[in-house]
């Protein structure tokens, strides 16, 4: 490499090299931006969980044109981490509960780094053979803690949503096709389900969104009918997509029975684990989640209970023929990547051709801490949200809005014997979560149940503790009572 090139060399050495760095320019910005990151790690508890900031602002603080010559690299950095990083939701936040949380383990990150620094394409077994090695390996470690079989496989996407193209590409296959095809999921699926059945070419009005019963999982009587009715009016089922962990309230639907039924009617059953899959790694999450090895396939993300950054969802389906079948095309352009008997083409199994290598972070974070300690961080976000749902029950000013199964916690501030109603209601509880969101460190989000507006907390990260969900809750059961005492003076 060229000594004298990057941005601070001189200016007119605009040939050869003009977009490299010497090697102590390199090790320079790397430092740089790794103190940069380490220090947001450690200061992270003392900061907000949210921050964000009006659209004009940060126009006016960043639209510019490109600049024609570069700036000194650090200056770049440097602006990066004070104008434009810091306008986030904190997802790794101790006190960040809202929608799916995420928090990242330290390995993760830097292999994150590694991937970019080494630049793997992950594509074909020719362009990447250890990388794909180590993805089947980190495929195999999932497929034995969901319970599948010699022969299931997979691969890692972009997350949950990607996910769920690939297992409706592969159950639309499986069932030959059908034009007129209909999908069947429950009014609590994620719309990244509905949005990946739109993508195959499922029309709108032909995704059965399946009422939920009173513990928001799939009503099997109503998905039954569903299905029957469709097939008398000349329609073509090929899909049941379940969940094991609705976002909303962190419900499971009933997946043996599920299993049944899509085995009777032969129907390809997903299983949406995207942010509840990886309870699976411990006794408690297995057994919740029994029955999710007879699914067809099962969408996971690894950025969300698994403690890796963005991005690390992950397909794998029963029998590994299935997603071959779905994506197999032989570009001539791509010829000389069948290499060597036996050599799994990743890029086959799914949507991207060139892809990161996102195993590399689960295999990195497992290795440096082991799977004891992975148990007892996913076994922590379980115990916090049963004991915040206890502390729910037992207070006087909260309410609880659905069972506790998988680190979602649902309540509203609704006091005991001062008998709301549910306009009321709703006004305080909307007041409340605005009241968090401006005066409290702590991030939560809301959704309706129902119909009924409802404070959330998802409580899966590994560096949450008690003290974090306590505090959290009692600012909300004190920012109910003031909007109670505030209601009853204007009303
Ligand atoms: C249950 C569920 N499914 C699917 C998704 C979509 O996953 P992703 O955001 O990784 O695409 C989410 C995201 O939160 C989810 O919670």
């Amino acid at each position: 490499m060229p000594e004298d090139c990057g941005p601070e060399a001189a200016p007119d050495a605009q040939v050869a090299g003009d977009l490299c760095m010497s090697r102590e320019q390199m090790l320079d910005l790397g430092q740089k931006a790794l103190e940069l990151v380490v220090g947001r790690f450690e200061n992270l508890p003392g900061e907000n969980a949210w921050e964000g900031e009006f659209r004009q602002v940060l126009k006016d603080q960043l639209f510019e044109d490109p600049p024609e010559d570069g700036r000194p690299a650090a200056e770049v950095i440097e602006r990066a981490a004070r104008e434009v990083l810091p306008f986030t939701l904190r997802n790794d936040h101790p006190r960040s509960f809202g929608f799916i949380p995420s928090s990242p383990t330290w390995p993760g990150v830097v292999a994150d780094l590694m991937a970019a620094g080494y630049h793997v394409n992950q594509c074909t077994w020719l362009v990447a053979s250890g990388p794909s090695q180590l993805e089947l390996v980190v495929i195999d470690w999932m497929r034995r803690w969901l319970g599948y079989p010699e022969g299931a496989g997979g691969l890692f996407t972009s997350g949950g949503s990607a996910a769920s193209v690939d297992a409706f590409v592969a159950a639309r296959e499986a069932a030959g096709h059908p034009e007129r095809a209909t999908v069947y999921m429950s009014d609590q699926s994620h719309s990244a389900l509905s949005r990946a059945a739109m993508i195959v070419g499922v029309r709108r009005d032909r995704i059965r969104m399946v009422p939920s019963d009173t513990s928001f999982r799939m009503d099997m009587d109503a998905l039954a009918r569903a299905v029957a009715d469709d097939r008398d009016a000349g329609l073509g089922p090929i899909a049941v997509a379940a969940n094991a962990g609705t976002t909303g309230t962190g419900a499971i639907d009933r997946l043996e029975e599920l299993a049944d039924f899509c085995a009777a009617e032969g129907l390809w059953l997903h299983v949406d684990a995207a942010y509840g899959g990886f309870a699976v790694v411990t006794e408690q999450g297995k057994r919740l989640l029994r029955g999710i090895e007879r699914a067809d396939s099962i969408g996971l993300d690894a950025h969300k209970w698994f403690f890796q950054p963005y991005e690390a969802g992950c397909l794998l389906v029963k029998d590994e023929e299935t997603l071959k079948d779905a994506f197999a095309v032989r570009p001539d352009i791509l010829q000389d990547t069948v290499w060597g008997a036996n050599h799994p083409n990743f890029s086959n199994l799914g949507l991207q051709l060139s892809r990161s290598v996102r195993a590399l972070k689960v295999w990195m974070s497992i290795q440096t801490f082991g799977m004891a300690a992975f148990r007892r961080a996913v076994s922590n976000g379980m115990e916090l949200s049963a004991r915040a749902e206890d502390y729910v029950r037992e207070s006087p000013v909260l309410e609880a809005m659905c069972a506790v199964t998988l680190g979602v916690v649902c309540f509203r501030v609704n006091p005991a014997g001062e008998d709301l109603d549910e306009e009321v209601l709703d006004k305080v509880n909307r007041t409340v979560l605005a009241r968090m969101f401006w005066d409290d460190p702590a991030f939560m989000s809301s959704t309706l149940l129902r119909g009924t507006f409802v404070l959330r907390m998802c409580i899966i990260n590994h560096t949450t503790t008690w003290d974090d969900v306590r505090e959290t809750l009692e600012a909300v059961e004190r920012f109910g009572s003031e909007a109670v005492r505030a209601g009853k003076r204007s009303g």
